[in-house]
């Protein structure tokens, strides 16, 4: 058993506009020797039923947090973070395939891998649903380094098998990209923390060959064929104006790009989409009919100048969103930095999105569109304790912000609109302190 003692903040809610906040200005967190939540509450109310053995760490006066969860990365697209001038379908072919191409090279994938882990969690990311390349090397790289780790990890190895550079469409990877799927899902899908997703980069570069047997072979996954459990599977969905144009010309005789993949039975329960922001009301009740959730990526689309995503529309039709880094289209793998991306985006379109709402988004609320907030997401006892130690003043504007903060609520909204990785104390999985951070 463990204890620790600090500020705890975690939300309880069901909705980012209902996200339902929980303070312990001064908390107890008591986690079990199998890493999950015992109990959490007052300190004073607390201390004396903790055994002799066990002495609380204690973090006081920094504030103790859930991981973050980011619904959607690319840990392939690290060495291109920050690439100029182009809009999605030019920066894929300029600087995304080739720099996908290294990923053929096991050492390429394994240091990528385990720099990108370490990093997340440096950032206080706990669990993620990430992309690798369409090498099986970049996924056994990713899921090799998150099992040593102890991390909730989904990934899924691209599949793409037209309208991409020939090096990652042959050199016989067509033929073998079921079989290292299976391959894939065999090793690592429902292996510790770790899940497989079933990864079609987007309609584009799918044959409707390849669109068949993915979406077959999730459907029977969801029907109870796959002995470890249901498969997860993200995609990207109406990101730009130029891809949606394109798609309407690869499948004319589909209503709407989001109707591709329902014709494919790519739509259902735990299957993630990036983006999704030119949909239509149609498609909105389409994917909540299923239970297909939303990725909302907002560094990238405004850095690819994808557009506006439209929250309240989604959260309204019924459909589960969580927040993506989208690494390397976004600009950053900071959960603070996204989520002050998502407010900016949502107050140009008129909409408003809580400090605590935008925290939902960034834990509970990515949990949820995964799937996962029955595990992860917030300290509810029986969870696994994924979390992270904050010391906001750690950077000195914040400090000086505080002195004028007179809510906890303002609180939060300075730390999401100033904070960063520098605010980062240490970061728990399964209640191992696995990073110490710069604010240690
Ligand atoms: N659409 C298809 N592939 C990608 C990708 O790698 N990144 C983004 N942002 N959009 C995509
Ligand atoms: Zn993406």
């Amino acid at each position: 058993m463990r204890a620790l003692r600090g500020r705890l903040f975690h939300l309880k809610g069901s909705s980012f506009r209902d996200p339902k906040p929980e303070w312990y200005d001064d908390g107890l967190l008591v986690i079990d020797d199998e890493g999950l939540i015992k109990s959490f509450g007052e300190a004073h109310l607390m201390l004396h039923d903790l055994p002799d053995y066990c002495q609380a760490i204690d973090h006081r006066p920094y504030w103790i947090l859930p991981g973050f969860v980011d619904v959607h990365t690319h840990f392939v697209q690290l060495d291109i973070i920050a690439s100029h001038g182009e809009s999605l379908l030019n920066w894929l072919e300029r600087y995304t395939f080739p720099a996908e191409e290294r990923f053929i090279s096991p050492e390429v994938s394994k240091e990528t891998a385990r720099y990108f882990l370490n990093e997340m969690l440096s950032h206080g990311v706990t669990t993620a649903s990430v992309y690798g390349s369409v090498h099986q090397t970049s996924c056994e790289a990713l899921f090799c380094e998150a099992e040593h780790l102890g991390m909730r990890l989904l990934a899924g190895k691209t599949l793409m098998n037209r309208n991409a550079p020939e090096a990652l469409i042959q050199h016989d990877l067509q033929s073998r990209d079921l079989e290292a799927t299976q391959s894939l899902i065999e090793h690592w899908h429902g292996r510790k923390r770790l899940a497989y997703s079933l990864t079609p980069r987007f309609a584009p570069t799918s044959t409707d060959e390849q669109m068949r047997w993915v979406g077959e072979m999730f459907q029977a996954s969801l029907a109870g064929n796959v002995s470890s459990g249901p498969l997860f599977l993200q995609s990207h969905l109406a990101e730009n104006l130029d891809e949606c144009r394109w798609v309407a010309s690869l499948y004319p005789d589909s209503r709407s790009y989001c109707q591709v993949y329902e014709t494919f039975q790519q739509l259902g329960p735990g299957a993630i989409y990036g983006h999704c922001i030119h949909l239509n009301d149609r498609d909105r009740a389409l994917m909540a009919s299923r239970g297909a959730s939303i990725a909302f990526c907002p560094s990238s689309n405004l850095f690819l100048g994808s557009g506006l995503f439209d929250l309240d529309a989604a959260v309204s039709a019924g459909i589960k969103v969580g927040l993506g880094t989208d690494l390397g289209a976004g600009t950053s793998m900071s959960m603070f930095k996204t989520m002050l991306s998502a407010y900016q985006v949502c107050k140009l379109r008129g909409q408003a999105l809580s400090p605590e709402g935008a925290f939902f988004l960034a834990t509970l609320g990515g949990a949820q569109a995964l799937g996962l907030d029955q595990l992860i997401g917030n300290f509810q006892v029986g969870k696994e304790a994924d979390f992270q130690v904050i010391n906001p003043v750690a950077i000195p504007l914040i400090e000086r912000r505080f002195q004028r903060t007179t809510t906890r609520s303002e609180e939060l909204f300075a730390l999401l609109a100033l904070g960063d990785e520098r605010c980062l104390a240490a970061t728990y999985v399964l209640g191992d302190r696995v990073v110490t951070g710069h604010a240690h």
